[in-house]
């Protein structure tokens, strides 16, 4: 079969990542005898450089036209101010909201190997650590009202974001995650501030509905500030976590560090149809970009959920995940992830180890 994808590989260690991902996709397409058509177009700063806009139209039309995208990373210091007030980061909004990608899926998931590489306890972390992280992702804060007025009295002047969720908006999201849960553990924790916000109110109203759709899930509601604590503390209590759009930004972030790295943590960007954004939950790393150190593995386990999601292709998913495993079993590192007794590579090496292992 031919595939087309688009890949976007945006800003700093970004074309570094998604390179070694494109690799370990070709040797796939040889394995398995696949067509991989890439088709590379810009997003990000370089299209403000290149282009004049974090999101260029022909980007959005190469997208529309594909079977999947794969993405590295956007931003850095360089567009953190620019004349227009475009910036990187609104690029990768634009592409979510525009093809309605409303759920994104992280899994942390502990390879066994990467145990002593967590700040944690090992004891914490437990054996089977596999935690699945369910964000809205298409409204929310990130997309409510954002405006700043400025008053004649300096001290007046007041900046406002809205936090914004619908029914609608709310019930696709939470169908999603109890969805996921009955594939795997069957429990949700649904994670809010329902003792302040009223979004959170409504998040629970909803739930209380689709949970009758999905009678063999046990689930129950957490509050944000006591699931970060939680997170760290009893971190195997966890199966799968259905959050807003913020919450679940920064939940992510904190649960890469069960995994070793937010350099392994992968995902997938779905909507209702097959179309998907893949991309590492990990940003453009401007502080090691261009110096062949950054872990390629998030992007790599991202394209293996590509294969699985958007290209139904599981056999091949898998070869990918097991590969990551075997060149982990074999003592390789990224520095991120190095531990003493391992042996320390960098984003290109682990991309080619990758690629022969498979
Ligand atoms: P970051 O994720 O880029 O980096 C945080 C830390 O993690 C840094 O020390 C970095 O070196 C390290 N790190 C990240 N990815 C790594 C990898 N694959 N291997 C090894 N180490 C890795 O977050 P930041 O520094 O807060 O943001 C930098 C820029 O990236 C900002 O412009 C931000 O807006 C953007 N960002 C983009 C995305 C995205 O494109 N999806 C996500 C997050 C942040
Ligand atoms: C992520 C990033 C983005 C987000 C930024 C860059 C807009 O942090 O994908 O986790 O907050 O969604
Ligand atoms: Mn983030």
């Amino acid at each position: 079969m031919t595939y087309q994808i688009v890949t976007l590989p945006g800003d700093g260690i970004g074309p570094e990542i998604v390179g070694e991902a494109v690799k370990v996709l070709e040797k796939i397409a040889i394995k398995y005898n696949h067509q991989f058509k890439f088709n590379e177009q810009l997003i990000g700063g370089i299209g403000i450089d290149e282009a004049g806009a974090s999101l260029p139209e022909a980007t959005i039309e190469a997208c529309l036209k594909s079977d999947a995208i794969l993405l590295g990373a956007v931003g850095g210091p360089k567009w953190d101010t620019t004349s227009n007030g475009d910036r990187p980061e609104k690029g990768l909004l634009k592409i979510r909201e525009t093809l309605k990608l409303f759920a994104n899926l992280r899994p942390a998931i502990l390879y066994k190997q990467l145990k002593c590489a967590s700040p944690l306890k090992e004891e914490v972390i437990g054996d089977n650590l596999d935690i699945l992280i369910v964000r809205e992702l298409t409204s929310g804060i990130y997309f409510g009202k954002h405006e700043r007025v400025v008053m004649e009295n300096k001290k007046a002047t007041y900046a406002e974001d809205i936090e914004y969720y619908n029914v609608e908006e709310i019930e696709r999201i939470l169908k999603v995650g109890f969805d996921a849960a009955m594939k795997r553990g069957k429990k949700a924790v649904i994670v809010d501030k329902a003792n302040v916000l009223a979004t959170s109110k409504l998040w629970r109203e909803v739930s209380e509905e689709v949970a009758k759709e999905f009678p063999e899930v046990e689930y129950s509601f957490m509050y944000v500030d006591n699931a970060a604590m939680q997170l760290v503390v009893n971190p195997m209590q966890f199966d799968v976590i259905i959050t807003n759009n913020m919450f679940g930004d920064i939940l992510s972030d904190e649960a890469s560090m069960l995994t070793g790295s937010i350099g392994m943590l992968a995902s997938a960007s779905l909507g209702e149809g097959s179309l998907g954004l893949y991309e590492p939950s990990h940003g453009s790393a401007p502080d090691i970009a261009g110096q062949n150190k950054a872990n390629p593995i998030a992007t790599i386990l991202s394209a293996a959920m590509m294969l699985r999601y958007s290209l139904g292709l599981n056999a091949e998913a898998y070869a990918i995940e097991r590969a990551v495993e075997c060149v982990l079993d074999q003592g390789y590192r990224t520095s991120d992830i190095m531990n003493e007794g391992m042996k320390l590579v960098g984003t290109r090496e682990m991309g080619e180890l990758i690629c022969n292992a498979i």
